[in-house]
């Protein structure tokens, strides 16, 4: 029997997601938080780690409650998940999505995602300036379709017009799920529009700011009614008990042992995109995020990824999605002083 007719159609053309193994001393690929936890947190974490025998609790309502509280809303709003890729697959599952529709380009997730859900991914390109189409979006949306929003967006890394947010929120049918994978950099958010608007889905993540990529956690916000129907594809266990501990302690923290974090991050990101912007050849675009996307002019952006990669530093090459671009993200001042060095070195070369 051919083995490729066991497979479904809508899988046969993916391709399984692979990050190729570079090694490098400085890595700046992922948008991770470039700080360890802190020790006040770990110490935390050594108290209340228990036994592992046990099953999770399915409905992780400890560190439900710890969010919904840093939130100031109710926690029958919230749903947590094995990284938010899980819950953009959860959604996916759970409500019609005949379309799925983002902007181009955009996380890659949301393709991918509507692919094994076996929707129609229809991705409606940005303008040259990174905003949105608004009028595309709505002709294309109907009942039937999940509008997918990053705000910030990646890899673009700025927030669209709150101005055209809005008008898809109030206008567009159909689910709409805003990404703030990226909030606690931008400080900018839609979370006050779910009160008004309930058929729009928040979603964050401990990935980033929070410094937690290896435990695979995020979370969103929705109506109630929203949670409900959701609760009802999730896998029982699906976050397990060591990552609800550590998102518990670092999501009740937050404000006192990681702002200090997330401030550094943010100051970094200001020199890193005024040093960008001085060297010729580069052109470096505005970012609201932890990550700054740049175009290159004079040498092939091919060429300036792997000669970083020969000096210790791996960044991400986009130049497949857009053309002599890569995307660097912002690490520690040590991190970032090496990445500006090394880049400045190779430009002069040229
Ligand atoms: C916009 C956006 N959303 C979600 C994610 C993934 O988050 P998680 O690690 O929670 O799956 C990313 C990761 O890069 C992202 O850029």
């Amino acid at each position: 029997m051919a083995i490729e007719s066991l497979v479904k159609e809508n899988i046969k053309s993916l391709r399984p997601y692979e990050i190729p193994d570079i090694p490098c001393s400085v890595k700046l690929d992922a948008m991770e938080n470039p700080y360890d936890l802190p020790e006040e947190i770990k110490e935390l974490v050594k108290e209340k780690v228990g036994g592992f025998n046990r099953y999770p609790d399915p409905l992780s309502n400890d560190l439900r409650k710890s969010i919904a509280s840093y939130l100031g809303i109710d926690k029958e709003e919230i749903m947590v998940g094995n990284g938010s890729d899980e819950l953009i697959l959860n959604i996916l599952l759970t409500f019609k999505s005949n379309q799925v529709i983002f902007p181009t380009p955009t996380f890659a997730m949301y393709k991918i995602l509507a692919q094994v859900a076996n929707s129609k991914p229809v991705g409606i390109p940005l303008s040259n300036e990174f905003e949105l189409d608004d009028e595309v979006i709505l002709a294309t949306a109907d009942a039937d379709s999940i509008i997918f929003l990053a705000y910030p967006n990646n890899p673009t890394g700025n927030c669209f017009s709150k101005e055209k947010m809005l008008r898809i929120v109030e206008e567009a049918e159909g689910l709409i799920v805003i990404d703030e994978a990226y909030f606690e950099f931008s400080k900018e958010t839609f979370l006050s529009v779910i009160d008004s608007y309930p058929q729009v889905i928040i979603l964050r993540t401990f990935s980033k700011a929070f410094g937690l990529a290896g435990l695979r956690c995020g979370y969103l916000v929705a109506h109630p009614e929203l949670v409900k129907a959701l609760f009802k594809v999730k896998l029982p266990y699906n976050l397990n008990s060591f990552s609800q501990i550590v998102a518990g302690c670092v999501m009740e923290n937050f404000r006192y042992l990681l702002q200090p974090q997330i401030n550094q991050i943010i100051t970094q990101r200001e020199r890193l995109y005024l040093f960008l912007k001085k060297i010729n050849g580069i052109i470096p675009y505005p970012s609201d995020a932890n990550f700054i996307l740049f175009k290159t002019t004079n040498v092939p952006a091919n060429t300036i990824f792997s000669e970083l990669v020969e000096e210790g530093v791996l960044i991400r090459n986009l130049t497949e999605d857009i053309p002599n671009c890569l995307r660097v993200t912002v690490g520690t001042e040590q991190e970032n002083n090496t990445f500006m060095e090394k880049l400045d070195k190779i430009c002069r070369k040229y």
